[in-house]
């Protein structure tokens, strides 16, 4: 089986009551390097397919990163130096944060993170942004591709020789030592949440751009998930935004070699759940073991589907956004970031899933939004998989 898929066991309950989202897209408004990023249509697939369309927002577009992750990272630094520097955190703008005064403070600060690629990417350059610091660690196995990136953006990175969880500790040690140091991390946990929520409401400037892009309101989202902020951050923004008769059916899609939301929906007892082990996909930014405690309560209580795919159907679904139908766009996606495409490409295109699309209620009425979270940011690998056969 390349897909699996499972309705959520859970109660379906909006929460409304989110103000966040405005403050983001004023600071962004702010931000002189900000454009939003676009959204192409893929008119003939969905004729093919026979679903009303299917739009894809291009995230290897944003700030020149190639991918989502400098939208977190930037917004979660500002609001971090802001309240050092004594500003309001709700109406902050990029030039409050550019003064003298505060370029001063900010250098005297250290955000030290760990990513497998993308996320420190994104700290790296968002530090170079505010004049202030970065050190980057990576757990074993972290591709060197990766770790020059961030190097590149002026930020020491290593690639240690720890699994995660490690390297998290190791990294938060170190922020502690440093009498100005922080911790600036893309994952929540018991005691450590206020960073990670600033994260997920800087990813929500996404949401907010694709609603005004669509013609219409979308009827499905998929949406991939690692730890699941990049998805919370996306539903927090669409209850924000659109009355709740509106939501779109939102199916969370994850890699079959580490699914810890459809784990954690399969256990079905409302508490998250850690795939053990240490899985291996070429879905890299997917491949996390635990949700998010920020985000599994705000997935659990929305999501309608839980998805998983093999690597081979994220493959496909690379090949066929860079080797489009008619005069489609192409687009360059990678691994992680063509995998919410790529599960409802093989679900629309495959046969043997015909009961997934009814189960989903894709039909000709259907406005389908995907994200492609990231471009070729590891461009051998790209390559090696586009010119494949199958
Ligand atoms: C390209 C890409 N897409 C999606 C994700 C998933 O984001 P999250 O871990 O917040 O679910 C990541 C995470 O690193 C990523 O790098």
């Amino acid at each position: 089986m390349t897909l699996q898929m499972q309705k959520s066991p859970f109660t379906y309950r909006v929460r409304g009551g989110q103000v966040i989202n405005t403050d983001v897209i004023r600071f962004y408004r702010s931000v002189p390097s900000y454009q939003v990023t676009p959204l192409y249509r893929l008119t003939n697939l969905a004729h093919q397919y026979g679903v009303g369309e299917i739009s894809v927002k291009d995230e290897g577009q944003r700030f020149g990163l190639e991918a989502f992750k400098g939208t977190g990272g930037l917004y979660a630094m500002a609001q971090y130096i802001a309240s050092k520097a004594g500003l309001d955190p709700q109406n902050l703008t990029y030039d409050q944060l550019q003064t003298p005064a505060v370029r001063k403070l900010a250098d005297q600060i250290t955000f030290y993170t760990v990513t497998d690629g993308n996320h420190g990417r994104g700290i790296a350059w968002a530090a170079k942004q505010l004049g202030t610091h970065a050190v980057v660690n990576m757990p074993r196995g972290s591709q060197q591709v990766r770790a020059q990136h961030i190097r590149d953006l002026g930020a020491p990175c290593q690639i240690t020789d720890l699994n995660y969880d490690q390297v998290v500790k190791f990294t938060s040690d170190q922020a502690d030592r440093d009498p100005h140091g922080i911790l600036i991390q893309d994952m929540a946990w018991d005691d450590y949440r206020t960073i990670p929520t600033d994260i997920a409401d800087g990813y929500s400037i996404m949401a907010d751009e694709f609603l005004h892009q669509l013609d219409q309101v979308p009827t499905h989202i998929f949406l991939q998930a690692g730890v699941g902020q990049f998805s919370a951050g996306m539903i927090n923004a669409l209850i924000d935004a659109l009355p709740q008769d509106q939501l779109p059916t939102i199916t969370i899609v994850e890699p079959a070699a580490v699914a810890c939301y459809y784990l954690s929906a399969e256990q079905a007892d409302g508490r998250p759940h850690t795939v053990p082990g240490s899985p291996q996909t070429i879905m890299a930014g997917l491949n996390c073991q635990t949700p998010s405690a920020i985000s599994w309560p705000v997935i659990r209580d929305t999501a309608r589907f839980y998805g998983t795919l093999t690597d081979d159907v994220s493959a496909k679904g690379m090949r066929q956004l860079a080797n489009p139908a008619g005069n489609d766009h192409a687009i360059v996606a990678g691994e992680s970031g063509a995998a919410a495409f790529a599960f409802v490409n093989e679900v629309l295109s495959n046969p043997d899933y015909r009961d997934l699309r009814n189960t989903l209620g894709l039909d000709e009425d259907s406005q389908i939004i995907v994200i492609n979270t990231e471009g070729a940011t590891d461009p051998v690998n790209y390559q090696r998989i586009i010119n494949a056969n199958k």
